[in-house]
């Protein structure tokens, strides 16, 4: 199979810890085996902080998106220094880039692309220009809810839906100040338009990951 992993910096690099990356490198290895793999990293709590500052400092938002790539960036370099020889060399800075790169059969490993987008966005346009098989969003909820399960006693966690739905609960999800969507509405527009697997799912612990890959997956399968 082709997959793509997004791999949200607020479970890959909440605190900068060395373990953290060492045990996803050991999951990614693992499921490289038998599969062409991609990774998408986010940028985590010091995307957050060096935005926050920007800011502060009166930068515009297209400025805090660089500041933000720069960081997910850094974040896929260290992954790929825990890949070691399993990894592509460089984070690709564009989709040509990653596509180009897996010719090297190794794991490619890239941060943001474009201001104005999260990397949830780029994982899912990732996975249709590469015709992935398999989109896994590993985040730091366990799955897709009704509505945002912090926010929300009622949320209850939906073990399938569609991208339509998908798209109706981010909709719903984003009219409410600070709530968080479990996906962004670009990204889940993207997988709609080409009906991409997706599946979202906690990557606290990598070993989910592996599993998913496996077909036995505790999150939220997105699929017509
Ligand atoms: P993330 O994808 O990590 O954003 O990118 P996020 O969803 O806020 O983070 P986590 O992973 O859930 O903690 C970090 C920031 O980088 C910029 C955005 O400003 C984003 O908030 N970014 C990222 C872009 O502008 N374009 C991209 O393609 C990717």
């Amino acid at each position: 199979m082709i997959i793509v992993v997004s791999v949200g910096g607020s479970v890959l690099a909440r605190t900068l810890d060395a373990e953290k990356f060492r045990g996803y490198a050991s999951a990614l290895k693992e499921i490289a085996k038998n599969n062409t793999l991609f990774v998408v990293t986010g940028g985590g709590k010091a995307a957050r902080d060096y935005i926050g500052v920007a800011r502060e400092l009166g930068a515009d938002e297209a400025t805090c998106d660089l500041i933000g790539i720069e960081l997910t960036r850094l974040n896929a370099r260290l992954l790929i220094a825990a890949l070691g020889d399993a990894a592509y060399c460089e984070p690709p800075l564009d989709y040509k880039e990653a596509k180009r790169a897996s010719l090297s059969i190794r794991i490619i490993v890239m941060g943001g692309v474009a201001p104005g987008q999260t990397t949830d966005a780029v994982s899912a346009v990732l996975a249709e220009y590469i015709g992935a098989d398999l989109l896994i969003n590993a985040t730091s909820i366990d799955g897709v809810y009704t509505s945002d399960p912090k926010k929300n006693r009622d949320a209850k966690k939906l073990d399938k839906l569609t991208p339509k739905q998908l798209i109706e609960i981010i909709l719903k999800t984003e009219m409410v100040a600070g709530a968080n969507a479990p996906v962004d509405l670009l990204a889940a527009k993207v997988i709609e338009r080409s009906n991409i697997k997706t599946i979202v799912l906690s990557g606290e612990n990598p070993r989910n990951i592996l599993d998913a890959v496996n077909g036995r997956y505790t999150g939220t399968v997105i699929e017509k």
